[in-house]
C-alpha cells in the first residue's frame, strides 16, 4: 500500500514523500519581478513538501497578467530564483516552476508599457483584475497570427531551460485556469481557422507543441504539466472538453513527462479522475479539497501517485511534520493570501510536539 510518506519518483524527479505543494500566485515579487528574500524563505520553510510547484512565472513581459508576479525571463530575476533553489536544497527539498503564460488574463497596469496582451483569438476577459491603481478591466487582447506562435512556443522552451539553469528540477506547464494554454484548448476562447484552432486536435496542438518543445529543451522527465478539463475558472466556456482533452492526452502520453498534475472540478461530461486514467499512464498528481484522510484513500487505492495541497501548505509550512504527527492544522486567512509583506507568507507558526497550535490559532 503507498502511503504518502512513502519516496516517489515522477519522471526524473525525486520525492521523498508524496506530498506535493501546490502551485500558489502570492503577489510578492520585487520591482523588477524578481523573488525576494521573502519569496526564499518562504519556499525554504515549506522543503518538508515531496516537491514544491512554484507559484506561476511568466515566461515573458507579455506572459504577466497579475500584480506582483514573478518572471524567468532576465539575467536579474533568474540569480534571485538561484537564492529561492538553492534555500530548498540545502532544506532538502525539491522544487519545480511552474510557468504560467496569462493570455488574455491581463490588466495593461500589471505589465510593462511595451508589454503586449495575445490570445488566441480577440476575445476579452470579463475578469477585472487587481492593479496597483485599484481594479482594472482585462486588456483587449491581440489574436497570434499563425506565424507568431512558434515564437510564444520559443518562449516557454527558453523560459524552462531559465528554470533548470536557476536551480529548479524542472517545470509544470499551467494548462488550467483560464490561461493561454486553457485559451487554445477551450471552444469559448479558440475561434481560430488554422491548424490551432477548428478540431480537437487543433485546439491542442499548441499546448502539444509547447510540451514537447520543453522536453526537448531540459528533458522529457523533468516536465510535468496541470491541467483541468471543463473548468469555467476565469470565465471559460468549452463544448468539447472530452474531444479535446482526449487528443490531447493521446498526443502527449508518448513523449514520456514526470506527472500529470490534475485539479479535481468534476464536470457533467467527465469524472476527471477516471477520464486520465482511461488517456494516460503516466504518474498523476491530484489537487483539490484533499484531506490527509482523502488523501491516504486516493494513494491506497492506486488512483494517484502524488497527491498537492495549496491552501493548507499557506498556513502550515511544516505540513509534512504536521500529518505525520497528527498535529493540528493552522486555517489560513484569506486576507492575506495575495501581496503585502511577510504577514500571512513568512510567519506561519511551526509545529512543535511541546507547544501545540490549536485550529484557527
Ligand atoms: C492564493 C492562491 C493562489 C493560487 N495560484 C495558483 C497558481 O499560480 N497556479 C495554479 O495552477 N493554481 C493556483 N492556485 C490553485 C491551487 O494550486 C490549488 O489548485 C487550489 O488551492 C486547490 O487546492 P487546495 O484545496 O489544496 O487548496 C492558487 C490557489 C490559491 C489559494
Amino acid at each position: 500500500m503507498a502511503s504518502i510518506f512513502s519516496p516517489i519518483r515522477l519522471g526524473d524527479l525525486t520525492l521523498n514523500n508524496r506530498v506535493v505543494m501546490a502551485p500558489m500566485t502570492r503577489c510578492r515579487a520585487g520591482v523588477n519581478d524578481e523573488p525576494t528574500a521573502d519569496m526564499a524563505e518562504y519556499y525554504r520553510q515549506r522543503a518538508g513538501a515531496g516537491l514544491i510547484v512554484s507559484e506561476g512565472v511568466q515566461p515573458s513581459i507579455h506572459g504577466k497578467g497579475y500584480f506582483r508576479t514573478p518572471g524567468i525571463h532576465t539575467p536579474l530575476q533568474m540569480a534571485a530564483w538561484r537564492a529561492v533553489t538553492a534555500g530548498v536544497r540545502a532544506a532538502g527539498g525539491s522544487i519545480v516552476m511552474q510557468l504560467m503564460h496569462c493570455g488574455r488574463v491581463g490588466a495593461a497596469g500589471n505589465k510593462d508599457p511595451w508589454a503586449e496582451t495575445v490570445a488566441p483569438s480577440a476575445i476579452s476577459s470579463r475578469q477585472a483584475l487587481y492593479t496597483a491603481a485599484g481594479m482594472a478591466p482585462c486588456a483587449e487582447p491581440r489574436a497570434l497570427a499563425t506565424a507568431e506562435i512558434a515564437g510564444v512556443i520559443d518562449e516557454m522552451a527558453a523560459a524552462a531551460r531559465n528554470a533548470r539553469a536557476a536551480g529548479f528540477d524542472g517545470v509544470e506547464l499551467h494548462a488550467t485556469s483560464g490561461y493561454l494554454p486553457m485559451q487554445f484548448l477551450a471552444t469559448g476562447t479558440n475561434q481560430r481557422t488554422d491548424r490551432y484552432g477548428g478540431s480537437p486536435q487543433n485546439r491542442a496542438r499548441f499546448v502539444i507543441e509547447v510540451l514537447e518543445a520543453m522536453a526537448a529543451a531540459i528533458g522529457s522527465g523533468r516536465v510535468g504539466f496541470r491541467i483541468s478539463p471543463g473548468n469555467g475558472y476565469n470565465d471559460m466556456e468549452d463544448e468539447e472538453p472530452v474531444t479535446t482533452y482526449t487528443a490531447l492526452l493521446r498526443a502527449v502520453e508518448p513523449l514520456g513527462l514526470a506527472y500529470l498534475h490534475l485539479i479535481n472540478t468534476p464536470i457533467p461530461e467527465l469524472e476527471p479522475l477516471s477520464f486520465v486514467r482511461q488517456h494516460w499512464t503516466g504518474p498523476v498528481i491530484g489537487n483539490g479539497g484533499l484531506t490527509l484522510d482523502s488523501a491516504q484513500k486516493l494513494l491506497s487505492d492506486g488512483r494517484l501517485e502524488a497527491v498537492s495541497f495549496g491552501r493548507f501548505f499557506i498556513s502550515n509550512p511544516d505540513l509534512v511534520a504536521r500529518f505525520r504527527n497528527g498535529a493540528p492544522l493552522v486555517e489560513p486567512d484569506r486576507g492575506t493570501f495575495y501581496s503585502g509583506d511577510a504577514r500571512g507568507f513568512t510567519d506561519y507558526p511551526q509545529w512543535s510536539a511541546d507547544v501545540p497550535v490549536a485550529v484557527g490559532a
